[in-house]
């Protein structure tokens, strides 16, 4: 299959087919999906020796679980017996997890430890039936992530530029943040659709958003009017965010959606400059984002989320929202309310933008719209961004980004192992 074919930056056009294609999807599980680092969990959910969340990475179920040595392992929730699920259990607390089918039990660093009636077996050697790990694990600032590849380069590495995006939602306070979630509804709609949606699609507000607006149930939207300056951000590796460009009075309290939130962060303005610097307190703040392939985030309404594929045409959302842990309950509350009012599966704009989504999948399944591109034309028409930011910061309402990621998308998709994919120029 030729990819690069399907991805064409110099004209902006996109071949529907990445949308629902049967056949792109099953090289994407294999390619992006057993490669990439994929979002597990918060270190807030299993703060515990014994602690456990079950996920998934793509379509394969996991578990990530905290041994009784504190460290942290992610395993594939199969039963190394016949294959069923070890763990049924959304989150809980165990030493140890016994599968329900015969009884093999599996100890909080994935060793098999019990086997009912093994004098019945040909010498089991015990020590080869554990768990199917996850290869790497690893956490930035209480985000744990993992990869089924041995040979992915670190987390940190993968993240790159991100990363110093990242710490504005992460890093604000002492003790980082925690979250609560997540919410998980499917969607008919091809998980790519909401990736680069979140990754900088600015242009799509005032349409798809426009009632929330015009109803003034968005209080962003205040400070936003008057002063509307920003730029999309590509970070490498397929990572992409849109970002304001605050005024010059501005600081961490810029565009938060809720006056009880801009008081707070007024009120800790000094704290965050000191742990952020100037530029990442006072001058930029990010709006939406992803990293490459499905996590995304929004920082100012403090979502994060997954678009756990479930086939072509079809993804699982998970929801969370994100808090400081500094912060007072009240605060929290009311930051976990403005996360789940907007993005949330009741929440005012994840209606809208569900719907298009879905819609946009469909069209790729169109007999006859299939075979007419998409438009990726928008090429920006804002004077350049002053400030020195990592990355490569582009016009704000432009298709820049996302051109960004379906070109690393089919990189990725294209090479056949990792040092095929840090070679080929991005
Ligand atoms: S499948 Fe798990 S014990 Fe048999
Ligand atoms: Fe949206």
């Amino acid at each position: 299959m030729d990819i690069k074919s399907l991805v064409d930056p110099e004209g902006g056009l996109i071949n529907r087919r990445i949308f629902a294609d049967p056949e792109i999807y099953a090289l994407e599980r294999e390619r992006v999906f057993a490669r990439c680092w994929l979002y597990l969990g918060h270190e807030s959910e299993v703060p515990n020796p014994g602690d456990f969340v079950t996920a998934y990475m793509g379509e394969e179920p996991v578990i990530l679980w905290r041994d009784l040595n504190g460290r942290i392992g992610a395993y594939l929730n199969l039963c190394r017996h016949r294959g069923n699920r070890v763990c049924r259990a959304d989150r809980g607390n165990a030493r140890i997890l016994t599968c329900s089918y015969h009884g093999w039990s599996y100890t909080s660093d994935g060793k098999l430890a019990l086997v009912p009636m093994i004098d019945a077996f040909r010498e089991l050697e015990r020590e080869k039936w554990g768990l199917i790990p996850v290869a790497q694990v690893d956490s930035y600032k209480g985000l744990i992530f993992g990869t089924f590849d041995p040979e992915a380069p670190s987390l940190t590495e993968y993240l790159g530029d991100m990363a110093w995006y990242l710490d504005i939602l992460l890093d604000r306070r002492e003790g980082g943040t925690e979250v609560s979630g997540p919410h998980r509804w499917v969607l008919d709609a091809n998980w790519k659709t909401a990736a680069e949606n979140f990754g900088g699609d600015g242009y799509h507000i005032f349409s798809t958003h426009g009632s929330a607006r015009e109803l003034g149930i968005d209080t962003t939207t205040n400070q936003t009017r008057q002063w509307n300056q920003g730029c999309q951000i590509a970070c490498g590796n397929g990572h992409i965010l849109v970002s304001w460009i605050t005024p010059p009075d501005g600081g961490p309290w810029f565009a938060q959606p809720d006056d009880e939130l801009v008081r707070y962060m007024k009120e800790h303005a000094a704290e965050i400059e000191s742990r952020l610097g100037t530029m990442r307190a006072r001058k930029i703040s990010p709006s939406a984002g992803t990293v490459f392939p499905n996590f995304s985030i929004h920082w100012l309404t403090r979502t994060i989320r997954v678009w756990h594929p479930r086939g072509p045409d079809k993804m699982e959302i998970w929801s969370w929202a994100v808090v400081d842990k500094a912060a007072p309950q009240a605060i929290k509350e009311k930051m976990r309310f403005v996360s789940q009012y907007r993005f949330s599966p009741s929440g005012v704009f994840e209606q809208d933008d569900m719907d298009n989504w879905a819609q946009v999948t469909g069209a790729a399944k169109s007999l006859i719209g299939r075979s007419y591109p998409a438009n990726y034309q928008m090429s920006g028409n804002e004077p350049p961004i002053a400030l020195d930011l990592p990355g490569r910061t582009m016009s704000r309402f432009s298709d820049n980004n996302q051109l960004n990621l379906y070109m690393h998308w089919a990189k990725v998709l294209e090479a056949k192992n990792w040092d095929e994919i840090k070679s080929a120029a991005s």
